[in-house]
């Protein structure tokens, strides 16, 4: 092709784009921009990378609210109990229960001290504190509170990762910019004020103790009075450092010891002098090191490791600018506030918009991103005296920040729709990390023939935390055969297949083999022993949960076709356990929870107030063979009416809506979407509602799966915008998404 036509072909491609006119991303997702005038003493503005947060109080900064700093990689152990050793961890012995004949044995109620410390161990540290530093004109540190300050205004440009911060104090303007870098776990502060002139302006960083006496630790992290239980060191030396070891453009590195933990921070930017305040506290003051301008930046960078050198702020400014570009501007996007008439519309926009930037930073780290839920349930089992908070994500510590590999679905499942692949990459290889510790768990802790059984509750070694609903909850286990039927999807090539050959594989085997042959049936029972997605049942004798044989059924089928991708032969046994799963269990034309459940189970306040998971049979799951549509249909309209909705919390709200999508009920669908339980708080976190403190991620996870489903479409769904009512109340563009699996 010559460069004429070349040209001509370009300019004729830009005519049809402006044809069908580019949904304009800069200008709606702008319009949702962050903005407050006070600091929040529940959530902080963040920015972040997914793997490494920074929540900033109305300073941009740590000043006032030692909001955290958090890793996917900032883990520490506390000392092992008196008298036990890593041996005791290696031979730690839970307890058995009885399952068909067989004693299987579980990772829980094993010796106490023991016990609590592998629940609260490892736990997710804070990495530090990072705010302004005010001092009087003979260089005393003042002692500011954000009453002090006037004239505060704060905004969060989504659009390119900044937050930006004007008050003043004593009269004075002060400006904070605050970045994450991309590449590096780092915050970028440039800090502008006529008091950084009069040197009465800097920044100090200060470091809490870290435990795992705490299971929830919100909205802060750590205690920064229990100063004697670690300790801190500085290195400084001349030209930057480099005289002692140091980066060659850090200046000063704070070494962090915990236990046997060390975190390191390196300081860098414009010249500073950094200091400790004195030897028995963790703080430490930073000053600019010349008067000469308005303005002083600084790196702050976060590590494990000594690292070469750091980023410098103007880069980190630049990388952020970049970095979230590209991410507004590529993979899916959603209009449905542009020529709608539901007064709704632009909340739904504001919910979407917001949940795609905390997302961004919260949960796309190399470790899934931590977890909390079922909190009474929790509660009730052990540790009631903590029972009052509880958090996810990067912003603060749920569960001792420990990962839970049933919810990964709701955190992550979105990006596959959204067609985040570089994201979704960094957490999915989890499964081939932990594939070891799965086959153990499965083949050697319980004795099953095969397979590999996924944990709930996780470290980053791929631990399973002691928990009886840890150790019997199974509707995590097809989730990595979703996520590789998507990756094939993203990238239909025989890399794909071999990448996920051996987790398909020893994934499905397990589910076969805890498929157990009922001679009186002539049929494949789940369980006992189980707990079902609602976790209120008895797990000796919960058989055959209805959501639950949907979800094996559909599991090996996506395994089964794998193998036949690949070449091979797909293991007979998976074959005859899903044509012969027991029937899902009916009663009076309605699905039941589990075979053999009380009749009135829909009147009884024991099964009605958790999960809603009936209506996922139709809804977040395709119809599967074995279901029929109108008793799925009938179950959810039951659900819809019996369920005790104002105990329903975070995804219960999406997967209610992708019910009422899949049944063909889109006013349904979006009133669940805007649910008044369904709560975004002033910056779009999601709150965590009757069961769980804000925020609460998953409600955000499931959210932009449910809109995509909705506005995308399903395999096999007809109209345009299948989960959105038709006519003028709902105008619903899309770009750049896949499709819902069927
Ligand atoms: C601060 O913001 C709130 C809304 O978030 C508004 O009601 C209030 O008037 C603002 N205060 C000032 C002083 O601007
Ligand atoms: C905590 O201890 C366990 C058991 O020795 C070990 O596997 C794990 O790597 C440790 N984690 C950290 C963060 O030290
Ligand atoms: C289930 O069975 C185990 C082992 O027999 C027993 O310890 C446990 O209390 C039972 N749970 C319930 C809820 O009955
Ligand atoms: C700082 O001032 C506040 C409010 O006046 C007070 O509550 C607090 O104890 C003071 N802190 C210190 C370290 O003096
Ligand atoms: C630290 O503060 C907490 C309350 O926030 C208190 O319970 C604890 O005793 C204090 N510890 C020390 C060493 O002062
Ligand atoms: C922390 O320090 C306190 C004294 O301030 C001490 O009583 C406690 O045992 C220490 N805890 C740990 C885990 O080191
Ligand atoms: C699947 O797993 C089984 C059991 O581990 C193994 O024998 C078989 O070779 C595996 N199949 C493939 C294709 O890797
Ligand atoms: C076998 O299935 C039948 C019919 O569902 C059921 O009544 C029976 O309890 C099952 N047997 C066992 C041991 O679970
Ligand atoms: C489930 O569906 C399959 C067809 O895919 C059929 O062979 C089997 O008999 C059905 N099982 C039941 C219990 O209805
Ligand atoms: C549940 O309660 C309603 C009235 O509250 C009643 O009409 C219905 O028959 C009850 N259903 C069952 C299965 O007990
Ligand atoms: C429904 O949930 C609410 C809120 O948690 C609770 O107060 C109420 O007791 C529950 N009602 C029933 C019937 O379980």
């Amino acid at each position: 092709m010559g460069v004429l036509s070349y040209s001509v072909t370009f300019i004729l491609s830009l005519l049809v784009l402006d044809v069908n006119a580019a949904i304009d991303r800069h200008s709606i997702v702008s319009r949702y921009n962050p903005k407050r005038n006070a600091s929040s003493p529940t959530t902080p503005l963040q920015v972040g990378n997914g793997n490494f947060a920074f929540g900033a109080d109305v300073t941009g900064l740590q000043t006032f609210l030692p909001f955290a700093i958090m890793s996917s990689w900032g883990w520490k152990n506390d000392t092992l109990p008196a008298q036990k050793s890593e041996v005791d961890i290696i031979e730690y012995h839970g307890t058995s229960y009885p399952s068909h004949g067989r004693e299987i044995q579980y990772m829980f109620n094993g010796e106490p001290t023991m016990n609590k410390w592998m629940i609260s161990n490892p736990n997710r540290v804070n990495l530090g504190q990072v705010g302004l530093l005010f001092v009087d004109a003979k260089g005393k540190a003042l002692n500011v509170t954000e009453q002090d300050l006037s004239d505060v205004r704060q905004e969060l440009d989504l659009w390119t990762g900044a937050i930006t911060s004007h008050f003043k104090f004593q009269g004075k303007p002060i400006a904070v910019q605050t970045h994450s870098a991309q590449s590096n776990d780092a915050i970028g502060v440039t800090v502008t004020s006529p008091l950084v002139q009069a040197g009465r302006l800097g920044v100090f960083l200060d470091f809490p103790w870290n435990d795992g006496s705490s299971k929830f630790s919100a909205p802060f992290v750590g205690k920064y009075n229990m100063t004697s239980n670690h300790t801190t060191s500085i290195k400084t030396g001349r030209g930057y450092g480099r005289d002692a070891g140091l980066g060659w453009n850090v200046q000063a590195e704070i070494t962090h010891t915990l236990v046997e933990n060390t975190f390191l921070t390196s300081i860098g930017g414009d010249e500073l002098s950094v200091s400790r305040v004195s030897p028995d506290v963790h703080r430490y003051n930073i000053l600019p090191a010349h008067r000469s301008h308005p303005t002083f930046s600084l790196t702050v960078s976060y590590s494990l490791r000594r690292p070469k050198s750091i980023p410098e702020p103007h880069s980190i400014a630049a990388e952020s600018k970049s970095v979230w570009k590209k991410y507004w501007t590529t993979g899916g996007f959603i209009d449905v506030f542009t020529g709608s008439a539901d007064k709704r519309a632009s909340e739904l926009q504001r919910r979407i918009i917001l949940s795609r930037y905390w997302l961004r930073v919260n949960e796309a780290g190399e470790s899934p991103p931590q977890e909390v839920s079922r909190l009474m349930i929790i509660c009730v089992l052990q540790l009631s005296d903590v029972c009052d908070l509880t958090k996810s994500g990067l912003v603060n510590n749920g569960w001792y920040g420990k990962f839970h590999m049933e919810m990964i679905f709701w955190h992550l499942a979105h990006w596959a729709l959204w067609n985040n692949w570089d994201l979704l990459d960094r957490t999915l290889g989890v499964y081939q990390r932990f594939l070891k510790t799965a086959i153990l768990r499965a083949q050697v802790q319980q004795g099953w023939k095969s397979g590999a059984r996924w944990s709930k509750m996780t470290d980053p070694t791929g631990r399973s935390a002691p928990g009886e609903i840890n150790e019997l909850l199974i509707w995590q286990q097809p989730h990595p055969l979703i996520f590789a039927q998507y990756d094939y999807r993203a990238h239909k090539n025989h890399a794909t297949l071999e990448k996920w050959k051996d987790v398909v594989n020893e994934t499905a085997n397990w589910m076969a083999d805890f498929a157990w042959f009922n001679s009186t049936s002539n049929k494949y029972d789940l369980g006992p022993t189980m707990y079902p997605v609602s976790e209120d049942t008895n797990p000796n004798v919960t058989r055959n949960a209805a959501f639950e044989l949907s979800y094996w059924r559909f599991g090996l089928d996506i395994a089964g076709e794998w193998f036949q991708k690949l070449g091979k032969k797909v293991p007979a046994q998976w074959n005859t356990v899903k044509e012969n799963l027991a029937p899902l269990p009916i009663q009076d034309g309605h699905y039941a929870i589990y075979e053999g459940v009380e009749t009135d189970f829909w009147n009884n306040t024991k099964y009605i107030n958790d999960h809603p998971a009936l209506v996922g049979l139709h809804g977040w799951l395709p119809l599967t063979a074995n279901v029929s549509l109108d008793i799925a249909k009938a179950t959810a309209d039951k659900a819809y009416t019996s369920w005790n909705i104002t105990n329903c919390w975070g995804w219960d709200f999406p997967m209610l809506a992708m019910s009422a999508a899949r049944n063909g009920e889109p006013e349904k669908a979006v009133d669940w979407l805007l649910h008044p339980l369904f709560e975004f708080d002033d910056i779009g976190m999601p709150v965590g509602g009757v069961r769980v403190p804000t925020p609460y991620f998953p409600g955000s996870g499931a959210l932009l799966y449910a809109v995509a489903m909705m506005a995308e479409g399903w395999d096999g769904s007809k109209k345009k915008a299948p989960g959105f009512p038709t006519g003028k109340a709902w105008n619903v563009r899309t770009e750049g998404f896949s499709v819902l699996l069927t």
